[in-house]
């Protein structure tokens, strides 16, 4: 067997640290030309092996536990920002069981009272919040310009308490959470994904934040348990009734973490996707007019007013469905999936092989890394693979709605409004596949759909000035700052 290559760099620990940190898709790109689909990097002194293309997704997406493991790759970051025993601080068999106490309280039923609570928050930050001053005040030809990032950032977390995480926290966003949550995610950056624990002030916060946010929720659940638990019918609750297969119940200090688990998960992952959604809409007032249009024509009641949304309708609006995603095909919000090689394993001859009789193996303490961010954009596989068009998911003959008929074809699960294939060797992966796949899919569906949907009613928007490029050097892939958005009141 062989090494696979090695990608040429001058500094020896540093290794690519810099192109990969500055753009990794565009490192990928130039790598494969270079080495092919195979390859590794040196990052910081780890050895990264790369395997591109949808058979790489499946080997890294596909991979057995035993072989190749999240945890040692995550867990620097999470568990000094989730807390202990939870996700990547425990046993994969007992994140498992995690996942599924999560999942039952992600029913249907909850999805349709959430959307009218996302509808309702999204109005009163456009009623109430500063950046939306015109559309309080201004009339129907007047601009004014909000910042798309932060503006979602906000709509994002306050969507996510008023519905997943519960009443306490939304009500308590205003009173503190709100900071602790900021000092948390300081405390989340590839910085502290490299070196855990510097003495920095921002690792100082991190860590006092994380024990005060447990402290509040431990609170919540103490004070819920002096008046009638069954009142309350959230995640919280849910997560409160269950009982691991041993027979054990889940200690209140990892309900509390895993409570902090979902708000990370699922706050940049959701605000940076509805923000680019929004710049694209914004830079192509065509499509977002024909969005309006879908709207109007499913929503629309006399006087020009609008009905309820419900959670039945969201799963009906195909140009929505397809601008979302083909926004998440552009900006899959995590770019690199990795994982811990813990023996020896050989790279399929199908994906990559130096020779007929030989093949590569990626020795044990490397690491492995799948990137649907890059194939979600490989020029290989995408018809102007750089072009934002939710037509192709819309297109009825053309090869994405093959793609398309075949990603819902090897769906075991109706998603519903979402959407896409939970094998492991498809190009189009933005919530990943296999065993820590995401299930977050639908409540982020749910959450962009119906914030993308009460906006696109009430302002038409703009973008002036070059679209912005991707920001990689955050943790997820966002929209490089500033970046603002004009709008004016529709009439
Ligand atoms: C896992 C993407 C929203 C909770 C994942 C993974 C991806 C992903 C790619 C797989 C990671 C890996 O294999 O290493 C996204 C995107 C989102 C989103 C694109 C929004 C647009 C959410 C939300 C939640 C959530 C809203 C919570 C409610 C999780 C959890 C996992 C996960 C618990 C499992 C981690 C594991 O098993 O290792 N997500 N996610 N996500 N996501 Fe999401």
């Amino acid at each position: 067997p062989s090494l696979p290559p090695v990608v040429f760099h001058w500094i020896p620990w540093f290794g690519s640290a810099a192109q990969y940190g500055q753009d990794p898709v565009e490192f990928f790109a130039s790598c494969r030309e270079k080495y092919g689909n195979v390859f590794t990097f040196v990052l910081l002194g780890k050895r990264v092996t790369v395997t591109l293309g949808p058979k790489g997704n499946d080997f890294v997406f596909g991979g057995k536990h035993t072989v190749v493991a999240a945890e040692e790759v995550y867990s620097s970051l999470t568990t000094p920002v989730f807390g202990s025993d939870v996700v990547y601080d425990c046993p994969n068999e007992v994140l498992m069981e995690q996942k599924k106490f999560v999942k039952v309280s992600l029913t249907t039923d909850k999805f349709r009272e959430y959307i009218g609570m996302v509808d309702d928050e999204v109005t009163q930050y456009m009623d109430n919040e500063p950046p939306f001053r015109v559309f309080q005040t201004g009339s129907t030809t007047e601009w004014g310009s909000f910042s798309v990032y932060k503006t979602l950032a906000e709509m994002t977390i306050l969507t996510a308490s008023r519905t997943l995480q519960g009443k306490e926290i939304r009500d308590s966003m205003s009173k503190g959470f709100a900071d602790l949550y900021h000092d948390l995610d300081h405390g989340f950056t590839p910085l502290h994904w490299m070196f855990t624990n510097l003495p920095l002030p921002s690792y100082w916060k991190r860590d006092d934040a994380q024990r005060k946010m447990t402290d509040f929720y431990l609170g919540i659940m103490n004070k819920r348990r002096e008046g009638n638990p069954d009142d309350y019918d959230d995640v919280m609750s849910s997560l409160m009734r269950q009982t691991y297969r041993d027979g054990r119940s889940v200690p209140d200090h990892e309900i509390a973490h895993m409570m902090i688990a979902l708000l990370m998960a699922g706050q940049h992952t959701s605000s940076s996707s509805t923000s680019w959604v929004l710049l694209h809409l914004a830079d192509r007032p065509d499509i977002a007019e024909l969005l309006y249009q879908e709207q109007v024509e499913h929503f629309g009641i006399s006087g020009g007013d609008f009905r309820e949304m419900t959670y039945e309708d969201m799963k009906d609006l195909p140009i929505l469905d397809a601008v979302i995603r083909e926004t998440l095909r552009m900006h899959s919000p995590i770019h690199s999936i990795m994982r811990y090689v813990r023996s020896d394993i050989p790279i399929p001859s199908s994906l990559a092989a130096p020779s007929e009789d030989n093949v590569y193996v990626v020795p044990k303490g490397y690491t492995v890394l799948a990137s649907p961010a890059h194939s979600q954009l490989d020029p290989l596989l995408w018809k102007d693979a750089n072009v934002w068009d939710p037509n192709r998911w819309l297109d009825k003959v053309g090869f994405a709605a093959q793609a398309r008929k075949e990603y819902d074809e090897s769906s075991q699960v109706d998603f519903g409004f979402g959407l896409v294939s939970k094998g492991t060797g498809s190009p189009y992966l933005p919530f990943g596949a296999g065993r820590h796949r995401c299930i977050g899919e639908q409540f982020a569906m749910l959450q962009i759909g119906a914030i993308v949907s009460t906006m696109v009613r009430k302002v038409e928007t703009r973008f002036e000035g070059p679209f912005p490029k991707p920001d990689y050097t955050s943790m997820m892939v966002t929209p490089l700052q500033p970046c603002d958005i004009l709008y004016r009141r529709r009439k």
